[in-house]
């Protein structure tokens, strides 16, 4: 039988757009202060994409990054997944505009759609392709230009997202780097609390539609709250059990920057003193499935984490989706 290979990240990147929104400047926008969205979620300011970027542009600008960081070109690559809510259109995949902006002729392009857990999902498949030997060099992107979809008239979720772009680029790795495991979750039944209603087949758009504001992000907030720090305990604790591994062999935990209450209950529901978390909310706010991905970027960068540094990536969503994935630098 053929050797299963291990799959590991060999090189990170991000890119967030130049233009800060702060919450002073959404006082003036929404019925809102600076103070209740500091205390209540954690962020002082996000990124917005400049009219000419989209997401395809940010995610080659972080691809582009993760590459250079793995000494690789973009014809070595043999696969590129972009997770993400926010393609630059409905088709053809935003995996595929990258690819053409790249330059990355050999690989083959898809998107996935797991909205904030979607860089983990991608990190899976990256993984079991990488392992059965399919493919060797793949390019996992996150990106988002989620303030293309937020309702700037709705106080409950205008202030929460940002848009950014991460990638990472996975390869065959020696023991003991790697991937030690991935846990995945979802619940169908709850697709309707965070949701994006209109657009889509069941209902395309039209002038009501666009009328009705149903081209936005329509949130139930309290109910995603009550859910995300369980599911994301939940999804450490698998993950750890599938390793074989304790919360305390964990370096860092990189968590999905959604709100900074959600990260606290997570951390200590999985026994985790917040030294150990990752935090970038402050100066991103929620950029869905990019967060975890920048988060891992900019650790690497801060020499928060480095070779043979354990990280512990999770993440929860729309769908609802939530997971988590242990890996080895
Ligand atoms: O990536 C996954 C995506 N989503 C999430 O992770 C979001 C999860 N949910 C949350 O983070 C929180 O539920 C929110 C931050 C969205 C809201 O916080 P909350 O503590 O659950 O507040 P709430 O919805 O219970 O609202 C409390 C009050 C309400 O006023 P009343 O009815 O008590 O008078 C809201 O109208 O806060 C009001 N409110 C605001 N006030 C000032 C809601 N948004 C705002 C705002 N500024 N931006």
């Amino acid at each position: 039988m053929k050797e299963r290979l291990n799959a590991g990240i060999v090189g990170t990147g991000r890119y967030v757009p130049e233009k800060i929104l702060t919450n002073r400047d959404l006082e003036k926008m929404v019925d809102t202060t600076d103070e209740w969205i500091t205390t209540r979620v954690g962020i002082k300011e996000r990124r917005i994409a400049a009219p000419y970027e989209t997401t395809s542009t940010m995610g080659a600008q972080a691809a582009r990054d993760a590459l250079a960081d793995a000494k690789l070109a973009p014809e070595d690559v043999d696969l590129i997944i972009t997770a993400t809510i926010t393609p630059d259109v409905p088709w053809p995949a935003t995996a595929s505009f990258i690819q053409r902006q790249l330059g990355a002729t050999r690989a083959a392009c898809f998107d996935i759609e797991a909205a904030c857990t979607g860089f983990i999902y991608g990190l899976s498949v990256a993984q079991a392709y990488i392992a059965s030997g399919m493919y060797r060099t793949v390019l996992v992107v996150a990106a988002e230009t989620l303030s293309r979809i937020t309702d700037w008239e709705d106080r409950n979720t205008a202030v929460l997202f940002g848009d950014a772009a991460g990638a990472a680029v996975l390869q065959p790795v020696s023991e003991p780097r790697g991937i030690l495991s991935v846990y995945l979750g979802a619940d169908g039944s709850k697709g309707d609390l965070l949701e994006l209603p209109g657009g889509g087949s069941r209902k395309p758009a039209t002038h009501e539609t666009v009328d009705q504001r149903q081209h936005y992000i329509r949130m139930k907030g309290n109910e995603v709250f009550k859910f995300a720090g369980r599911a994301m305990a939940q999804a450490n604790k698998r993950a750890l059990e599938k390793a074989g591994m304790k919360i305390d062999q964990v370096d860092l935990l990189i968590p999905h920057q959604a709100n900074m209450r959600i990260i606290q209950a997570a951390a200590r529901l999985s026994s985790l003193s917040m030294d150990k978390v990752y935090l970038n909310i402050e100066k991103y706010g929620n950029t869905s499935a990019a967060t975890t991905a920048v988060a891992l970027a900019e650790a690497r960068l801060e020499g928060r984490v480095g070779p043979g540094s354990v990280c512990l990536l999770v993440a929860f969503g729309g769908g609802f989706t939530w997971g988590a994935c242990l890996l080895r630098l």
